[in-house]
C-alpha cells in the first residue's frame, strides 16, 4: 500500500489529504535468543549481536508481549535516538513492529535523532503512551561498539522492573513476531505518513523539548549573562545527540557565539570518540577549560543527552556537588522552583553533599539505587523535584530523565543570577565562586570513584569473587570494628523500598559506612555491554573551610587504600589501576 504524505511549509503536519487501505499484518515465526535481559538502562550489546536475525525484533517483540494491549492498541508511542550507527535500521524494525502490534500511532524525531530528555519530555507533552530511546547512552558507537535500546513508560520515565522482567521473560519463549511489511519509512522529511489504522509523524527534535526548557527557566536572564564580554562559555557535544539541540538553544536562542559549540554535528562513530562526558573523555573540553585563558564556563553532555559536566575555568564540578548547589539555589534562580523544591533525592552512592542542602532547606530528602528508574515515582507522588547521581546525571521532575542541558542551563541561571546586579568591568562571580561559597556554608563532602573498566569478558570472574569476598566480610562485621584510621557504623548491601509502590529491590552495592561519615561503596556496574566493570565510591566529609581547598584524590588517600586492601581488588581481578577517576 502506498502511505500519503502531508507536511506544510513550516514542517508542522498538515491534515492527511487520503489514506491508504488497511495494512496487512505478517506473522513471522522466531526463536528465542539468550541472554536479552535488561541492564540499569535498556539492552545493550555490541552492534554485531543486534544485527544477528530478528535479535531486535525479538525484543521488541517480546517487550508488546509484555505490555496490557490498552497500553498500545491504537495508541502513541513516541522514537528516538542519539544517532549512533544501526539507528537507522533499528528505527525501520520498530515502526514495522509497532504496526504489526496495532500501534496507532508513532512519533519519531527526524532521522531517528531524538535525545533521551527530549523523548521524555515529548512522552509527557503529547500524552503518549510511552517511547523508545535508541542509544547505548555514553558506550562508544561504530559497527564494533555498542547499541543499545530503552523503553519508557507513560510518565515519560524508564519502564520498571516488572515490565522489564516479563520483557526478558517473554523473549525466552518467543515464537513470533507480528509485523506489517511496508517500504522503508524516509525519516528525513517532517511530516505525517498515513498508512490508515497507522501512521507516523516524523517531528523536529528540538521544537517539543525546547518550548519546555523556556518554560523551566528564564531565557532572558540567561542571555544576559551570555552577552557579558567576561562570560566566555563553551559546549561539547561530543559529536553526539547534544549536537542536535545546543545550537538551536544555546546559539540562536541564548545568543551563545557560534563557535562557543565543540563537536556540534552528531556521528554515527561519535567520531570516534567515547560520549561521556568526564574529565577522561571530554578530553577537548577539559583543555580548553585548564588552558591558558580559559572560558569562564564549560559544559558537555553523553551520547544520548541526559548526562552533563560542568566545569568553571579550570574549575571542575563534581556530579554530587553539582545536584547540592543546583538544589541550594533552585529557587531564587530558576523559575519553575519558585514556590521552592518539594523533595530531593540522589542515588545512594552519591556524596552526602545533597543531604546537607535538604536539611537546611527542611526538604523531604530519599536515596535510591543507581538507576534513573527510581526518582520517578517519587516524582509522580510530588515527593520528589530535584536529583542527581554522582553518574554524572542531574534532573528534576519537568521530565521523568535525567537532563544534560536542563542542567547546563540549571547552571548558567545560578551563575547569571549571581551577577544580575553586577556592572559591567566589576568581576564576574564564577562556578568556582559558586562551589566554594557552597562548600564554606555546608562543609564539604570529598568524592572519587574509580572505575575499573572492561575489558574482556573474562574478567567478570574476577570482578564476581570480589564481590563474594566483600559479601562475606559485610556479614561478618559489625558496629566498632576497626578499619585503620577508621571506625565502622555500619557494613551492608544497599536495600531499597519504594516508598510509594512498596517494591522491594536488593543487593544494590556494598557499603562501609564509618563513624565520621565516611563511605567506601563497591558496586559493578549494570550498564555495560560485555564483561564487567568496578566502580569504588569514596567520600568523606570536611566541615572545616580551611581544609577544603585540597585535592581530592589527596584528601581522599588513605580512604582509596583502605577500599583497595580490604577488596582486594588487585588480587581479584589482575588490575592495578583504574581505568577512569573522576
Ligand atoms: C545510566 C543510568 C544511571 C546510572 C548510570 C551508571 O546513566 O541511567 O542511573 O547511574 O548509568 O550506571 P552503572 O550501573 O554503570 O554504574
Ligand atoms: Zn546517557
Amino acid at each position: 500500500s502506498v502511505p500519503v504524505r502531508a507536511a506544510s511549509a513550516s514542517g508542522s503536519p498538515s491534515a492527511t489529504v487520503a489514506q491508504s487501505p488497511e495494512l496487512k499484518i505478517k506473522i513471522v515465526p522466531t526463536q528465542p535468543i539468550e541472554g536479552q535481559k535488561t541492564g540499569t538502562s535498556g539492552l545493550r550489546k555490541k552492534v554485531k549481536v543486534f544485527m544477528q536475525d530478528n535479535y531486535l525484533a525479538n525484543w521488541i517483540q517480546a517487550l508488546f508481549d509484555s505490555l496490557p494491549p490498552e497500553d498500545y492498541k491504537g495508541g502513541v508511542l513516541v522514537l528516538g535516538g542519539d544517532g549512533r550507527y544501526f539507528n537507522k535500521e533499528a528505527a525501520q524494525i520498530i515502526i514495522k513492529i509497532a504496526a504489526g502490534n496495532g500501534v496507532g500511532k508513532i512519533l519519531v524525531g527526524k532521522d531517528g535523532i531524538m535525545s533521551t530528555p527530549a523523548v521524555s519530555a515529548v512522552i509527557r507533552k503529547r500524552k503518549a503512551n510511552g517511547g523508545f530511546v535508541m542509544s547505548a547512552s555514553h558506550n562508544p558507537g561504530g559497527p564494533d561498539y555498542d547499541w543499545g535500546i530503552k523503553f519508557n513508560y507513560s510518565s515519560g520515565q524508564p519502564a520498571p522492573e516488572s515490565i522489564t522482567d516479563k520483557i526478558y521473560g517473554n523473549t525466552l519463549s518467543i515464537s513470533e513476531i507480528k509485523m506489517v511489511d511496508f517500504p522503508d519509512v524516509d525519516l528525513s522529511l517532517l511530516g505525517l505518513i498515513d498508512y490508515g489504522n497507522f501512521s507516523v509523524e516524523v517531528v523536529d527534535p528540538v521544537a517539543d523539548y525546547l518550548e519546555l526548557m523556556e518554560n523551566v527557566f528564564d531565557f532572558s536572564l540567561i542571555k544576559s549573562l551570555l552577552s557579558r564580554p567576561d562570560f566566555r562559555f563553551v559546549f561539547d557535544a561530543m559529536h553526539a545527540v547534544t549536537g542536535a539541540y545546543a545550537k538551536p538553544i544555546f546559539v540562536d536562542k541564548l545568543g551563545a557565539s557560534p563557535d562557543s559549540i565543540l563537536n556540534g554535528v552528531p556521528l554515527e562513530d561519535f567520531g570516534h570518540g567515547h560520549p561521556d562526558p568526564n574529565l577522561t573523555y571530554a578530553e577537548d573540553l577539559v583543555k580548553i577549560m585548564y588552558g591558558d585563558n580559559g572560558p569562564a564556563f564549560g559544559a558537555a553532555s553523553d551520547g544520548d543527552g541526559d548526562r552533563n559536566m560542568v566545569l568553571g575555568k579550570g574549575f571542575f564540578v563534581t556530579p554530587s556537588d553539582s545536584v547540592a548547589i543546583i538544589a541550594a539555589n533552585a529557587e531564587e534562580a530558576i523559575p519553575y522552583f519558585k514556590s521552592g523544591p518539594k523533595g530531593l533525592a540522589r542515588s545512594m552512592p552519591t556524596s552526602g553533599a545533597l543531604d546537607r542542602v535538604a536539611k537546611k532547606l527542611n526538604l523531604p530528602f530519599f536515596e535510591v539505587p543507581t538507576g534513573w528508574k527510581f526518582f520517578g515515582n517519587l516524582m509522580d507522588a510530588g515527593n520528589l523535584s530535584i536529583c542527581g547521581e554522582e553518574s554524572f546525571g542531574t534532573g528534576s521532575d519537568h521530565i521523568r530523565e535525567k537532563d544534560g542541558i536542563w542542567a547546563v542551563l540549571a547552571w548558567m541561571s545560578i551563575i547569571a543570577f549571581r551577577n544580575k546586579d553586577k556592572k559591567a568591568g566589576e568581576k564576574l562571580v564564577s562556578v568556582a565562586d559558586v562551589v566554594t561559597e557552597h562548600w564554606a556554608t555546608y562543609g564539604r563532602n570529598f568524592f572519587s570513584r574509580y572505575d575499573y573498566e572492561e575489558s574482556l569478558e573474562c574478567e567478570s570472574e574476577g570482578a564476581n569473587k570480589m564481590v563474594e569476598h566483600l559479601r562475606d566480610i559485610i556479614s561478618k562485621s559489625k558496629e566498632g570494628d576497626v578499619y585503620g584510621n577508621y571506625t565502622l557504623q555500619f557494613a551492608d548491601d544497599f536495600n531499597y523500598t519504594d516508598p510509594v509502590d512498596g517494591s522491594v529491590v536488593s543487593k544494590q552495592g556494598i557499603r562501609f559506612v564509618f563513624t565520621d561519615g565516611s563511605r567506601i561503596i563497591f558496586r559493578l556496574s549494570g550498564t555495560g555491554s560485555a564483561g564487567a566493570t568496578v566502580r569504588i565510591y569514596i567520600e568523606q566529609f570536611e566541615p572545616e573551610a580551611s581544609k577544603h581547598d585540597v585535592d581530592a584524590q589527596i584528601a581522599l588517600k588513605p580512604l582509596i587504600d583502605l577500599a583497595l586492601s580490604t577488596s582486594k581488588l588487585k588480587e581479584f581481578t589482575g588490575r592495578e589501576k583504574p581505568t577512569v577517576i573522576t
